[in-house]
């Protein structure tokens, strides 16, 4: 942790607050209060960032256990990922979509292959630009393979706010204003352990695998029909660990169960994993943790590990070969931009280079022990978990049980403010609240997070939990 300014004078503190003042003035008049920003009371101003940490104007640092919802997984300014962004600038900076450069092959062949190793599949990839351009991609190839335009999804599940991916998103808040332009998905209930009538997570497996088999029972299910042995739906859109969600943990055969019901029913499967990627979970895919072959996998965030706007889809030869998904199928201007894939390929090499393999699952069970002993001391921890550095912390009323979101909005607020004690100075701790009720801290740390640096977040999480339940 680097304090870039170890001790402000008075009048510097007051001018670097009167200018963040007057910033903050002029946002409000002309920003949209459409997006994200204000979700917070006071919107915040961050001028550098490094490794872990965010930094405000006076130099104060902030610990990041959320790295932009998984999109910085190799830590902030990463020296790599930024020398070949500049090398990048200096050779190729621009380019039409239309061209071909020589990193948007060699990124594209490293993500083929990294499927071939993972689950022995053939595929191609296809570029675009965020996360929910390239679901909306992986949508048009479900429909024009399947000719089904309805999906399955499930409760808790996001896969983006573009209108059709909203179509797929269970919150009925991203579509209510805004009416129906496409389909909308049947939501399935996600096996949500702490959350169901049951506490085996066999049970909870066994109890939702067969009320999904329920609808290919008979043809008064509304959505199949025997005579033809073809679903209504076209594909299931899943994320392995539900990201926004909560980061849900499935029961360890549930994927695989509910897989080969779709298979035996025509249902594609399509792999979500633009949160959990890029070993979030500790494997490169967090499907792999439950030994299904997907048919599509959507990946974005931290392909560039934040860089520039890259996202896409791998598809299964079959389903994506020249014949299926010919020239102008999708087009973006900004889709296999030089300055992304040149980072993707530099996160790619990175991730094949290192052990994150190993050392993701070490430095996640650290974290969770730690959780587990914040737990022992704070009863409104109701559920704690994680699958490598994906963690959950979900806030709960005394009981440990009644959902608390005003308590998770409380430390969120409060790790934003930044007056947390890290021995005599002054720190922040940034942290994102999602779950069904809104009261699940969902940690997501750099990759590259030391041991001293977790050490430090759990000190935080206790000093914000403390404070959060006194207010
Ligand atoms: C699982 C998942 N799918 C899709 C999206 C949408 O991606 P984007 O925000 O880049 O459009 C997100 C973003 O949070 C996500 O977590």
């Amino acid at each position: 942790m680097k304090t870039s300014t170890p001790f402000i004078s008075e009048p510097l503190h007051a001018d670097i607050k009167s200018q963040e003042e007057n910033l903050l003035a002029r946002e409000k008049e002309v920003c949209s209060y459409g997006d994200t920003v204000h979700y917070a009371q006071r919107p915040k101003i961050f001028e550098r960032c490094e490794g872990s940490f965010l930094y405000d104007a006076e130099g104060r640092p902030y610990l990041d256990l959320q790295m932009w919802y998984s999109a910085v997984n190799l830590g902030y300014a990463n020296p790599q990922v930024n020398e070949a962004l500049k090398r990048q600038i200096d050779q190729l900076p621009q380019l039409a979509c239309q061209y071909l450069h020589r990193e948007k092959i060699e990124l594209a062949e490293r993500i083929v292959d990294s499927m071939k190793k993972s689950f022995g599949l053939k595929g191609r990839v296809h570029f675009n630009v965020g996360g929910s351009q390239a679901v909306e991609d992986a949508l048009k190839l479900v429909r024009k393979n399947t000719g089904r335009s309805r999906m399955l999804a499930f409760e808790g599940g996001y896969h983006g706010r573009t209108l059709a991916a909203s179509a797929i998103t269970s919150s009925y808040r991203y579509r209510e204003a805004y009416g129906e332009f496409s389909d909308r998905a049947e939501f399935i209930p996600f096996p949500y352990i702490f959350r169901s009538p049951f506490l085996d997570p066999a049970q909870v497996e066994d109890h939702y695998i067969r009320e999904f088999e329920r609808k290919f029972q008979h043809e008064y299910t509304g959505t199949w029909n025997p005579k033809t042995g073809r679903a209504e739906f076209g594909a299931i859109f899943a994320e392995a660990v539900q990201g926004t969600g909560g980061y849900i943990i499935p029961p360890k055969n549930y994927f695989k169960r509910l897989a080969k019901i779709c298979r035996e029913h025509g249902i594609l499967f399509v792999d979500d994993e633009i949160q959990m990627g890029f070993y979030r979970t500790g494997k490169m895919w967090a499907l792999e943790h439950f030994d299904v072959q997907p048919d599509i996998l959507v990946f974005g965030k931290a392909l560039t590990n934040g860089m520039n706007p890259l996202s896409g889809i791998w598809a299964r030869e079959e389903l994506i070969s020249p014949e299926k998904f010919g020239p102008g199928s999708t087009h973006s201007t900004f889709s296999s931009n030089p300055l992304g894939t040149a980072a993707g390929l530099e996160v790619m090499k990175l991730l094949e280079k290192k052990d994150y393999e190993r050392s993701v699952p070490e430095k996640g069970a650290y974290f969770l022990d730690h959780l587990r002993r914040l737990q022992k001391k704070h009863p409104e921890i109701g559920d704690v978990d994680g699958l490598g550095l994906a963690l959950r912390m979900e806030m709960c009323e005394a009981d440990g049980k009644t959902p608390a979101r005003a308590l998770a909005d409380r430390m969120f607020q409060l790790g934003l403010e930044g007056k947390l004690q890290n021995e005599a100075s002054s720190v922040g701790l940034i942290l994102d609240i999602g779950g069904y009720y809104k009261n699940v801290v969902t940690l997501a740390p750099s990759l590259e997070i030391s041991r001293e640096e977790m050490d430090l977040a759990c000190e935080l999480l206790d000093q914000v939990i403390a404070q959060a339940k006194h207010k």
